[in-house]
């Protein structure tokens, strides 16, 4: 029964260390993508995709792709070369986590 508990524990414990931060996204975002992307990820400018509301999957892919370059493009390229693998999970999960006007509710 102990050692039950304790893996549990220890489950949880890891979950709770790989869950994304969304404050430390949120502090990112302002200091590095909000000139482009808007704080809350609500572009303004045609030039600069929206990112608030879209699945995070899509936009930690994408941010991994302009990493590695499978994903082609001179201005992500240096913004996503400079993000830890935390750094785009928690960005990923702060601008998926915001509204966006686009986003359809069912
Ligand atoms: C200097 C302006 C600029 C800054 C700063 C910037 N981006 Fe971008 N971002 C762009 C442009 C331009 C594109 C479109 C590139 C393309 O066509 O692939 C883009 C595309 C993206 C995409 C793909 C969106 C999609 O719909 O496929 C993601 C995700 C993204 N940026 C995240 C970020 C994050 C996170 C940061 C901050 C770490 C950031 N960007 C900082 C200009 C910028």
């Amino acid at each position: 029964m102990k050692l039950l508990f304790t893996l549990l524990a220890g489950v949880c414990l890891m979950n709770i260390a790989s869950a994304a931060d969304l404050a430390a996204g949120a502090a990112k975002a302002k200091e590095v993508c909000s000139a482009c992307h808007g704080a809350d990820g609500n572009s303004t400018d045609a030039n600069f995709p929206r990112l608030a509301g879209q699945h995070s999957d899509y936009l930690a892919k994408a941010l991994r792709d302009y990493k590695s370059g499978d994903r082609n493009n001179a201005i992500m390229k240096g913004f996503a070369a400079a993000l830890s693998k935390k750094d785009i999970e928690n960005l990923s999960a702060y601008f998926s986590s915001q509204r966006s006007p686009l986003t359809v509710k069912y």
